[in-house]
């Protein structure tokens, strides 16, 4: 009965366009040591480790996609969605930002991704010559895949276990921003797509979605075996030994496909899973941990920070 009720309340906010975001919130956050003092950071396992260095090899890049898929609707859409665009924005700068810093510690530790980076450039050129629907529903996809992992990694505390603390508060405080503002692109996506009909609606976003889950997955897997391959292992140990990282019982991977699913539902919205407790769990576990550099940082290294494009407008 309880579960009738729930689906009810969810098809009700999904017609009412019901599901504001919370406050949207860019934290400010700068890790003042952006180096790998471990080469196997996460719990000294390489294949941990591999599996979150593969993420961060696309973050600036996919992020930067995201960007800029969402600036063409900001003079589409009403104030409140403005502004949430804004601070999307913002917070997928400053992630950008830090995993940039982040992928040189990789290289300082000794790894190389340039035929990785390639590919992810040269799908991000080939995905900016579609349109703004098409980027948009990308986004919208892309962003409900990395709201579940990160999801997933600040409910369970074993996925950082044993990493090194300076970049755990980095993967929390992303986590965190990335729960806040997972339903922003599918908001406006919502909005823009308001005179389809439901069935059009359902049958687009799930045939994109199963696409690009597919590139994903695949994409990552790749990436992963080159780095462990650059661990001593051969490309078919590494394949197995990260099929049993995501899908052994606790995997990041096995534990993130009842959410995955979600999203095929009818009356799916990415608040249907309320899972606003992770943001203030994000937080209270993010600003716990401090880091000697957070308090030495600007006596011990100042950060050198390449220029960036201005991705906001005035
Ligand atoms: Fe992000
Ligand atoms: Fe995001």
């Amino acid at each position: 009965m309880t579960n009738i009720w729930e689906q009810f309340k969810s098809l009700f906010a999904i017609l009412s366009n019901n599901y504001a975001s919370p406050e949207l919130n860019p934290r400010k956050f700068r890790m003042n040591r952006p180096v790998l003092v471990r080469r196997h950071w996460v719990n000294n396992d390489p294949v941990a480790t591999a599996f979150f260095n593969s993420l961060s090899i696309s973050f600036p890049h996919a992020e930067v996609f995201m960007i800029d898929s969402l600036k063409p609707w900001r003079d589409k859409v009403n104030e409140q969605m403005r502004k949430e665009i804004n601070a999307f924005v913002q917070q997928e700068l400053n992630h950008s930002r830090e995993h940039l810093a982040f992928n040189r510690g990789m290289i300082d530790a000794g790894y190389e991704f340039k035929s990785v980076e390639k590919d992810i450039i040269n799908l991000v050129k080939k995905l900016n010559l579609r349109d703004d629907l098409f980027r948009l529903q990308m986004t919208m996809c892309m962003e409900h895949l990395t709201a579940i992992i990160s999801a997933e990694i600040l409910s369970d505390e074993r996925h950082l276990a044993g990493a090194e603390m300076h970049l755990r508060k980095m993967w929390l405080w992303h986590a965190t921003e990335e729960i806040e503002h997972k339903a922003v692109a599918y908001n406006v996506w919502l909005e823009v797509t308001k005179d389809w009909s439901a069935l059009r609606r359902w049958a687009n976003r799930t045939l994109f979605f199963t696409l690009i889950s597919y590139r994903f997955l695949s994409n990552r897997l790749s990436a992963q075996i080159h780095l462990l391959q650059q661990d001593g292992y051969s490309k078919i140990s590494a394949f197995f030994a990260m099929m049993y990282y995501g899908l052994k019982k606790g995997g990041l991977l096995r534990r993130c496909a009842r959410p995955w699913a979600t999203f095929y539902r009818v009356n799916f919205h990415p608040w249907s899973v309320d899972d606003r407790h992770l943001i203030a769990a994000g937080d209270s576990q993010f600003t716990m941990i401090v880091d000697i550099n957070d308090v030495l940082g600007k006596f011990i290294v100042q950060r050198k920070e390449s220029p960036r494009k201005d991705d906001i407008a005035a």
